[in-house]
């Protein structure tokens, strides 16, 4: 069963918005294998997005992202790596479609909410770098509307 990583961001959990994204995923059809609230260390989340190192903006993602509290996701289900991108939205919420989660609740791409993995390949290795094996569901308890 295909599994991605996904990050409340301190701007979304400091609004609020932890239930509602929780709440959204659920009635796609997807499964909390894992959960938890932390804040990141540095070193984790400069690991998180060591794809952006060069970029101009890195400094200020990494103290953003260590700045409060995250909640850290495991989802699971039939293609959830790009469904919830698709949900989440794209990078500028200015630009993210209206009933995407960005669309609706963000407008700063510094500030946009929420993460989600971009591929099986980054899923696996963010898993890794956030959960510990035995912080995730060996088995996902079956939602009817995900196991047909
Ligand atoms: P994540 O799910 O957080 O990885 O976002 P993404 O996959 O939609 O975008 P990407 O991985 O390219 O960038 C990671 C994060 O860096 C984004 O979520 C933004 O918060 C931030 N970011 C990306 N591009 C810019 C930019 O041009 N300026 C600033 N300030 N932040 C940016
Ligand atoms: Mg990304």
């Amino acid at each position: 069963r295909e599994r991605t990583f996904i990050a409340v961001k301190p701007d979304g959990v400091a609004r609020g918005l932890v239930g509602e994204i929780i709440a959204r995923f659920e009635k796609k059809g997807f499964v909390v294998v894992g959960l938890k609230q932390l804040t990141p260390t540095k070193e984790l989340a400069e690991a998180h997005y060591a794809e952006h190192k060069e970029r101009p903006f890195f400094g200020g993602l990494v103290s953003f992202i260590t700045s409060g509290p995250v909640v850290a996701i495991c989802l699971e289900g039939k293609g959830v790596v790009a469904a919830a991108r698709l949900m989440i939205g794209v990078t500028n919420p200015l630009a993210s479609a209206p009933g995407t989660i960005r669309g609706d609740y963000a407008i700063d791409v510094a500030k946009n909410i929420i993460h989600g993995s971009d591929s099986v390949e980054s899923s696996t290795r963010e898993l890794k770098l956030w959960f510990a094996d035995n912080e995730l569901l060996a088995v996902a308890t079956p939602n009817p509307n995900l196991y047909e």
